[in-house]
């Protein structure tokens, strides 16, 4: 988007599973055109370049998609150990940057990423959608609007059965499988928004963590549940795994109420209605909300991109560079509690 009323033009790097959904995004979204994509085979970038409405150009390498003059943004949806090396050269290539969650596999790569993005002053954000959503910008309102009064408590939880999976990413350590850093990052987002929120600011980082979980024969956690305490004496119960399908869903307790979110992360993915249930005490009967959102999820986070792309980093409640980090530091300590290291 360099100039006022033209697109961005995308090149999406990896052609798997989630960047499908991101193509689709950016197809239905305000500010986006797909103009180029990326895989380690020239097959499958022609099978997405033609699944996605015939992408004009379609690389066999990623080397080759940084190296394209018509992308001005990358969409980096590898594996998470491959983050760090992409993006920074995507950054060194002077591309514009989102970047799949976890952006890194610790605290330590996402220093390097965000310093990159830095030196090579282009925009970075991690990719969680949820963040760019009407419904999460609800929930923020409903929170600084004291719908519920003071918060003192949060549930969060996103775990599924990946089941039977030799071949993919979920369960295999050099791929950076395990529940914390594939879907934790959720939950635990969720805990440091409402947080940060509820004391007048954008975020806020946990004081303490403790956690148990479970590591499975591939040596990745299986399914964990940590404890934060975080500012304002706000506690919060956080889970997460691939290997046990659990309830997935949010609930923010307050001193004149509650607030359930039966679909936090994945709030009407192609646009349309979903519902949040204001709980008052000592009634079971829950005020419905009704979310309704014109934008395609991933759309939204495709414009969400464009419209901070000057600013370099996005606004609360998307992802900004310092709440990025502080996630990082906060997954790390959960990972430390429950004796996960991805350094062997
Ligand atoms: N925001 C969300 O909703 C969401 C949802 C799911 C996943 N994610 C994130 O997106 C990233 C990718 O997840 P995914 O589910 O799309 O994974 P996936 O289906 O396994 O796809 C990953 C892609 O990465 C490329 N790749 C490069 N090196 C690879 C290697 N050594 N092994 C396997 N694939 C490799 C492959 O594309 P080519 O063959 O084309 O090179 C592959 O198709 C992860 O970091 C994950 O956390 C985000």
């Amino acid at each position: 988007m360099t100039e006022e009323g033209t697109k961005l033009n995308w090149g999406i790097l990896a052609t798997g599973h989630i960047a499908g959904a991101f193509a689709e995004g950016v197809q239905h979204s305000r500010s986006g055109r797909l103009a180029a994509v990326a895989s380690r085979s020239q097959e499958s970038a022609d099978r997405f370049a033609d699944q996605f409405g015939g992408i004009a150009n379609r690389h066999p390498s990623y080397d080759l998609l940084l190296e394209d003059p018509d992308v001005e943004a990358v969409y980096i949806a590898t594996p998470h150990p491959m983050h760090k090396e992409w993006a920074i050269r995507a950054a060194q290539a002077g591309k514009h940057i989102l970047c799949e969650k976890p952006i890194g596999m610790d605290f330590d790569e996402a220093e390097q990423i965000i310093a990159a993005a830095r030196e090579n002053d282009v925009f970075l954000m991690e990719a969680y959608m949820y963040r760019c959503s009407a419904q999460t910008a609800e929930i923020v309102r409903l929170i600084s609007e004291g719908a519920i009064g003071e918060v003192k408590s949060i549930e969060a939880s996103f775990s599924f059965d990946i089941g039977p999976n030799p071949d993919g990413r979920h369960l295999n350590k050099a791929l950076g499988g395990g529940g914390i850093l594939d879907v934790g990052g959720y939950p635990m987002s969720m805990a440091m928004l409402v947080a940060g929120v509820a004391c007048g600011k954008g975020y806020a980082e946990p004081d303490a963590i403790k956690a148990v979980g479970h590591l499975g024969e591939t040596g990745v956690d299986e399914y964990t549940s940590a404890v934060a305490l975080f500012p304002g004496g706000i506690t919060a119960r956080l889970s997460c795994g691939v290997a046990l399908e659990e309830p997935i869903n949010v609930s923010i307790a307050g001193t004149e109420g509650r607030i359930f979110v039966p679909l936090p992360w994945k709030p009407a993915q192609k646009g349309g209605a979903t519902q949040l249930q204001l709980f008052r005490p000592g009634n079971d009967d829950p005020e419905v909300i009704e979310v309704v959102s014109g934008d395609h999820l991933y759309g939204a986070e495709a414009d969400t991109v464009a419209r901070y792309l000057d600013a370099r980093q996005a606004c609360s409640p998307a992802m900004g560079w310092d709440e990025t980090l502080g996630l990082m530091r906060a997954l790390d300590a959960w990972k430390a509690e429950i004796g996960l290291s991805y350094g062997d």
